[in-house]
């Protein structure tokens, strides 16, 4: 396929991007930044400038797509991840501002190009317990995708926004429009740099619903959405299968969740983020996990 993505420069995009290519896609990343990564094409654009995003839409993605002589190509697919990733970096109208503009610009510019697959990216943090003020319990779990969503910081009400943004448009034009509820992505150094701290102390997952993704099986999750058709719009937690902290399930409900009502029974170490759903219409098969990499407790 043929792969407008943007934010391809940024922690997720970058493995992202990287298992697309391993899967033989072409891909154009739009950035403020290159991503210097052999076989991408860059291109500088901000998504808050409709102007740039609709003229990189219609664009050749590198100068051997002006061989054939047949005009510019069009992309099969956008996968949006470009945005500001968190509350605390930006000031909170801004985070706003870049994140729901751009998101309203990049799929409004892909539908008019006649894209009929966007892939974007939604967060956790829309369910209100990651950047909640004091603690927020979910209101059971496991945490799946029909959890109330209400949170109460710029940068996740940006996402909730973002998915009622992505509703519509695909209402209007019956495009198949993915948002994924993305856990806090892990590259692969990181289970060595900050594992051994989680697995000392689990409370430092709390606000994460002690769950995670590895940013390879966020790539892998991307091309599951890109080889499934037809679904119209639909949400999807992305996590790994087990929770970010050694801990068992029922030990972590006795410390964490006593008061909080469960949804099923649950399995010995079975994320508290539900992935049930991706597992099920789109096939996704997550296969990495901390365990490979460091010692249980
Ligand atoms: N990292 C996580 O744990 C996590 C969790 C849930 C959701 N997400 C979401 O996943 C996506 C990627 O997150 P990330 O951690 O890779 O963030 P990141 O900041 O590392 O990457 C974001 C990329 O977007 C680009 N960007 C920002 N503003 C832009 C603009 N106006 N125009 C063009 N490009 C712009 C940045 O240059 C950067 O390369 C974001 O949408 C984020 O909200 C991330």
């Amino acid at each position: 396929m043929r792969i407008l993505f943007t934010g391809g420069s940024g922690k997720a995009g970058k493995h992202a991007v990287a298992y697309l290519l391993a899967q033989g896609h072409r891909v154009l990343n739009v950035d403020r930044v290159p991503l210097k990564l052999e076989g991408v094409d860059n291109r500088i654009a901000d998504i808050t400038d409709a102007g740039q995003i609709y003229d990189v839409m219609f664009s050749y993605a590198g100068f051997d797509e002006l061989e054939p002589g047949t005009g510019v190509p069009k992309f099969d697919a956008v996968v949006h991840f470009a945005a500001v990733p968190r509350m605390l970096l930006t000031s909170d109208n801004e985070c706003y501002r870049v994140n729901t503009l751009g998101t309203y610009n990049v799929i409004d510019a892909a539908l008019k190009a006649g894209v009929r697959k966007i892939i974007f990216a939604s967060s956790e943090t829309t369910y209100g317990v990651c950047f909640a003020d004091g603690e927020r319990k979910p209101e059971y779990i496991p945490v799946d995708e029909e959890h109330p969503v209400v949170p109460e910081d710029s940068y996740a009400m940006s996402k909730v926004v973002n998915e009622v943004t992505a509703r519509s448009f695909q209402r209007r034009s019956g495009a198949d429009i993915y948002g994924l509820r993305i856990n806090n992505v892990i590259e692969p150094h990181e289970y060595a740099e900050n594992f051994p701290a989680y697995l000392a102390d689990a409370s430092l997952r709390r606000r994460n619903i002690f769950a995670y993704i590895d940013a390879r099986d966020l790539g892998h999750m991307v091309e599951c959405c890109l080889q499934t058709d037809g679904l119209g719009y639909e949400v999807f937690n992305v996590s790994n299968d087990d929770h970010s902290v050694g801990q068992t399930t029922e030990e972590l409900i006795a410390e964490f969740y006593q008061d909080v009502p469960k949804k099923k029974e649950m399995g010995q170490v079975e994320t508290f983020y539900a992935n049930e759903k991706a597992k099920k219409l789109v096939g996704f098969a997550p296969r990495h996990t901390w365990r490979d990499v460091l010692d249980q407790r």
